[in-house]
């Protein structure tokens, strides 16, 4: 059983001496070595699954945190504005720490699995006419004028406990990676990352991807209408812009831009042939590595290991994989029926 993250490296963090510890024991997610990846780019890739988290995403490390400060400081109630991950992880740490739970979500515009884990958990689901860039100015706005606790990754909390995941890496490794390609959203865990790994002394390669028709930091300004596949990162005016591009530059990497269709054929090619079904949004990060080959820093050599984290879980979305996956084949209660269903 995992050890709960804020006990794993609690001297990493800032929580309070009073404060409780709010966990569903979450961190520890498997490292998994990519031969066929590795091969195809030429270094030795691994995957870093956060999918395996308690909820299904990487929010769960931050979540421990803020909402364990969250309760220690004494708030009754959290909320953020969500994509959906944000949203689910915020309502299950809430249930468990006997909070009050809030989350504003682009209508329509949110993955089934994430909607049913956010309702399942008790918190109030608000569905916002409107995308996640005005959710977030709305909650911001609303956590201003009212004794909420905001657990975007606005929120320091978020982003301490979100660079656990480097320190992960490296201690599984033995060493920090040359780089890191991670799917670019609020650019909340690519700050994170990049401060976990300077906890170490490390400086890999950040490779950041956005999807191409949500890719503020690729275009250099907001984008008014961003639109995706991958629902988990339509946003068009990141929180945490200065920071991701401060990282990029600090660790001489770069963000890009990846299409749908690119991001769909990693999706389909982490599943079939890595076994690893991760959601749309998390594939950007091998998308990025295929379409864009390996970063290479300026005066330095190709990297020879690089890390790809898969943000979140497949299960989050089943409507966008059966959209995409081959049919059912249909079959009647007869053997010589199934042989040939099976063998054909
Ligand atoms: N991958 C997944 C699966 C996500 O849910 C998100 C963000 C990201 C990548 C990007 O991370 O925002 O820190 O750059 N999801 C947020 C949410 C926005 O509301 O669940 P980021």
């Amino acid at each position: 059983m995992p050890t709960p993250l804020i006990e794993r490296y609690g001297e990493h963090l800032s929580l309070e001496a009073g404060d409780p510890v709010v966990t569903l024991n979450e961190g520890s997610t498997p490292l998994i070595h990519s031969p066929r990846l590795s091969e195809r780019v030429g270094a030795e890739v691994h995957l870093k699954f956060e999918g395996a988290n308690p909820t299904g995403s990487f929010k769960d490390r931050g979540m421990t945190v803020a909402v364990s400060r969250a309760k220690g400081r004494g708030a009754e109630a959290v909320i953020c504005a969500s994509t959906g991950n944000t949203a689910a992880s915020a309502a299950a740490y809430a249930a468990r720490a006997g909070l009050r739970g809030a989350v504003i979500v682009p209508e329509g515009k949110i993955a089934v699995g994430k909607l049913a884990q956010a309702l399942m958990h008790g918190a109030r689901v608000i569905a916002l006419q409107g995308n996640f860039d005005q959710a977030l100015t709305i909650v911001r706005a609303l956590a201003e004028s009212h004794p909420i606790e905001l657990v975007n990754s606005v929120n320091r909390y978020r982003i301490e406990g979100q660079k656990t995941a480097a320190y992960e890496v490296c201690d599984e490794l033995g060493e920090a990676p040359d780089a890191l390609a991670i799917p670019v959203g609020n650019a909340g865990n690519v700050t994170a990352y990049w401060a976990g790994f300077q906890d170490r002394g490390a400086s890999p390669v950040l490779y950041g991807f956005q999807a191409e028709g949500a890719a503020p930091l690729v275009e250099g300004h907001p984008i008014d209408q961003p639109e995706t596949i991958a629902s988990a990162i339509r946003i068009g005016n990141p929180a945490r812009w200065e920071e991701a591009m401060n990282a990029f530059t600090a660790s001489r990497g770069r963000v890009a831009a990846v299409s749908d269709q690119q991001i769909l054929d990693a999706y389909r090619l982490l599943a079939s042939s890595e076994g690893l079904f991760c959601e749309p949004a998390s594939a950007a990060s091998v998308a990025g590595l295929l379409a864009h080959g390996l970063p290479v820093a300026e005066g330095s050599e190709p990297p020879g290991s690089v890390v790809c984290v898969l943000t979140g879980h497949g299960l989050k979305d089943p409507d966008t994989a059966l959209g995409k996956a081959p049919p059912v084949i249909g079959c009647e209660v007869d053997l010589a029926a199934v042989e040939k269903a099976v063998f054909d």
